[in-house]
């Protein structure tokens, strides 16, 4: 194997993405799914990313993330999710209990997951701009958070230099299928109550130590 496929191959991040590949499938076709929906699709997408990414926001600012990685504040998109879900008008849903992060390499983790989820919201973001529809282009704060800011990318040189998940990969896995299992319905049957329950095949959902 060629030295750049073998590094990229051992990299921290790759070592993430295969451990939840199919995890991420399950959230992308359930998340697909939705945004399928012309008449409220964008709605429930918005509402399950909620579901989501609030709690494992307040876990990660009970953590004192910004210890670990002073850039978070650029990253955090609580506040832009509840800003969309206002003007569309749109309850907050249930909060589910926010895990808690034990360690470093959990916590980065965790960032894998919804950092990553960034590149999935591009697409999703292009295709609701072809839409036109105006109230939903006038709630697009979510996805279009650090459009063009290389947030991505930054966080990787982060998660690649990390000592603590050099040392403690397992606990960073962990991690990412955590926060992964934040958007399976599994966690959200009472609003989603119409929605299979049951991940799919081959899919191991790890729940979080303390719920
Ligand atoms: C309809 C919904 C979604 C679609 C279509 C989708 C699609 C994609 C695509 C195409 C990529 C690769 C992009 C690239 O390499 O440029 C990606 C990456 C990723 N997505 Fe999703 N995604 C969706 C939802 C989510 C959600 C809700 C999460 C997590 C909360 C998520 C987590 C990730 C992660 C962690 C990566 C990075 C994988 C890597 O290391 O390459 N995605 N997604």
């Amino acid at each position: 194997m060629p030295l750049q496929q073998v590094e990229e191959a051992s990299s921290a991040r790759a070592r993430l993405r295969h451990a939840t590949d199919g995890m991420h499938r399950a959230v992308d076709s359930r998340f697909a799914g939705l945004l399928a929906d012309a008449a409220d699709g964008y709605e429930r997408f918005l509402t399950a990313i909620a579901g989501g990414l609030l709690p494992l926001e307040r876990a990660l600012t009970r953590a004192h993330i910004e210890r670990i990685w002073p850039d978070w504040p650029h990253h955090a998109r609580s506040a832009a999710l509840h800003l969309d879900l206002a003007r569309l008008d749109i309850e907050i849903p249930d909060q589910q209990a926010e895990p808690h992060l034990d360690s470093e390499a959990e916590i980065l983790g965790v960032l894998y997951v919804l950092e990553g989820s960034r590149l999935g919201g591009a697409f999703i973001l292009r295709e609701l701009r072809r839409s036109a529809d105006p109230a939903r282009l006038n709630a697009i704060g979510y996805l279009s958070h650090g459009e063009g800011q290389g947030l991505w990318p930054r966080f990787l040189q982060h998660l690649e230099a990390s000592d603590a998940v050099k040392c403690a990969p397992d606990e960073a896995e962990a991690g990412a299928a955590l926060a992964f299992s934040y958007f399976l319905p599994h966690r959200e049957h009472d609003l989603f109550p119409h929605e299979e329950l049951v991940p799919p095949r081959g899919i191991r959902i790890s729940r979080p130590k303390d719920l």
